[in-house]
């Protein structure tokens, strides 16, 4: 039995709550648990404190007050609950029980506007709230995740050598936690991460697609593991690799999955967060996209059978030129990612260091790549990937693969949005005169909504009575 009040408290015994629980208990932390032991939680916490008796440091509790009484003060509580009203259950519940200076992390998922307004009204309660990103899944929770909290720095400091010590470690052992930004920046830089990593899956699955019209998952997964031992290496790509061999009985695993993707919404919150900043995030657009169209899946079958076309395979490009189009759209969506990140915090005043954010994304985290460590390097002079001479050129000379692999898809039937993305994004960023003039013409014919002139002074705006007759 444990006799010392714990530094640390978990709320939600989770898969994720119980990895994170054991990894504090593992780096020597006294820790409290606490879980609802009602319907379908029934003796959860009980069974975790079983299955786990050789830590001497957990103490588990199905009673919210006396758990909280558990605790040295500062309280120091991490919510590892489901992301929405759960949250905000849990918190009323504790802030009665809670004393000003108590710290109270959310772990979950939550959308970053949540978690600006719960940190707000917890202010009022003299309640600090950090809202953390974590990300690494179920293995990263256990050993190490990457971590992104965001709230009010003397807050984490009071919490950071826990999160420090539990969090993954970067090439130089450092780790992969750092405050990130005032209220809900760690919220917002984890759900762009996910955007991100969206739109990582989806090339990965776009290459995939148009890699089967003409190899088999051996193959396949022999190319990808070799672009694992290159600068494409990457988490996502190394799984992916283990994934397209992995057999049952005779078959592929795979090719019994039935072929409609899910969701938990954070793709979706990027999407929505770039079109109300007026950001073009196509790639991690075009992959919440293919997602919804997956799931589409009965009115496919309909419309594919209808079909009469007779489909011939077509060529695809070389194993190099399928390598470099997915250099270059990995560097596309990084570099797209990374600036809605970089607008969001001017917006709000988080200044939040782009270099450090890739560090603590090179390691415990989902988009885990040797690109992230290139990353974290170039953010240490420039505030854009484009901005660094090298990436830009490098996207140059990429540009050819690239189109080579978008022209083989639309001739195999292949939808490639995200890759398309990536290309169209690029050509355009890198276009002087678009179309826009045109857009800007008819909407100032149909609704007098004024255009600027590209030989007069900017500021000035312009109306015309476009009507011919
Ligand atoms: C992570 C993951 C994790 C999870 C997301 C995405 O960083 O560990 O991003 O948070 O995979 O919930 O899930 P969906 O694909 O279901 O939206």
């Amino acid at each position: 039995m444990v006799k010392n009040k714990s530094e640390f408290g978990i709320i939600g015994l989770g898969v994720m709550g119980k990895s994170l629980s054991l990894n504090i208990a593992d780096h020597g932390f006294y820790l409290s648990v606490y879980n609802r032991n009602e319907n379908e939680e029934l003796g959860v916490v009980e069974n975790f404190i079983k299955s786990n008796q050789e830590y001497n440091n957990i103490q588990g509790f199905t009673d919210l007050q006396s758990f909280v009484n558990s605790l040295n003060q500062p309280r120091k509580l991490f919510l590892m609950v489901k992301a929405g009203v759960v949250v905000d259950k849990v918190i009323q519940k504790l802030i009665p029980l809670l004393h000003p200076g108590d710290i109270i992390i959310d772990g979950g998922n939550s959308h970053y506007n949540d978690t600006q307004k719960r940190y707000t009204d917890l202010k009022k309660h003299n309640i600090h709230f950090i809202g953390c990103g974590v990300s690494g899944g179920e293995e990263g929770a256990r050993n190490g995740p990457s971590l992104m909290p965001g709230g009010n720095i003397e807050s984490y400091n009071k919490v950071a050598p826990i999160l420090e010590s539990i969090a993954a470690r970067d090439d130089l052992n450092n780790p992969c936690c750092h405050f990130i930004g005032n209220d809900g920046s760690g919220h917002f830089v984890k759900m762009i991460h996910n955007g991100i990593e969206y739109a990582e899956m989806q090339l990965i699955a776009e290459l995939y697609a148009i890699m089967t019209t003409h190899m088999d998952n051996e193959s396949i997964s022999k190319i990808f593991s070799e672009w694992n031992s290159s600068d494409l290496s990457s988490y996502l790509l190394e799984i992916t690799s283990e994934i397209l061999i992995k057999k049952e009985g005779e078959n592929y695993l795979l090719d019994s999955i039935l072929d409609k993707a899910e969701n938990k919404g954070t793709g979706s919150w990027s999407s929505k967060t770039a079109l109300d900043l007026g950001l073009p995030n196509t790639l991690m657009t075009s992959s919440v996209f293919a997602r919804y169209l997956s799931s589409l899946k009965d009115q496919r079958m309909i419309y594919a059978n209808h079909l009469k076309l007779n489909q011939k395979a077509f060529k695809i490009p070389s194993i190099k030129q399928l390598e470099n189009a997915y250099r270059f759209a990995r560097i596309i969506n990084h570099h797209q990612g990374f600036e809605i990140i970089k607008e969001a915090s001017k917006l709000n005043t988080w200044s939040i260091n782009l270099s450090e954010l890739a560090r603590i994304w090179t390691n415990g985290c989902i988009i885990r790549s040797q690109l992230m460590n290139k990353l974290a390097i170039i953010f240490k002079t420039n505030t854009s990937i484009f901005d660094d001479l090298s990436m830009f050129e490098q996207l140059e000379e990429l540009e050819f693969s690239s189109k080579e692999l978008i022209i083989s898809a639309l001739y195999n039937r292949v939808p490639l949005d995200t890759f398309s993305s990536a290309h169209n994004y690029w050509v355009a960023m890198t276009t002087k005169q678009l179309p826009a003039n045109l857009i800007q013409a008819q909407r100032d014919y149909f609704g007098a909504h004024n255009y600027q002139r590209n030989d007069m002074d900017s500021g000035q705006w312009f109306h015309t009575n476009w009507k011919i007759k």
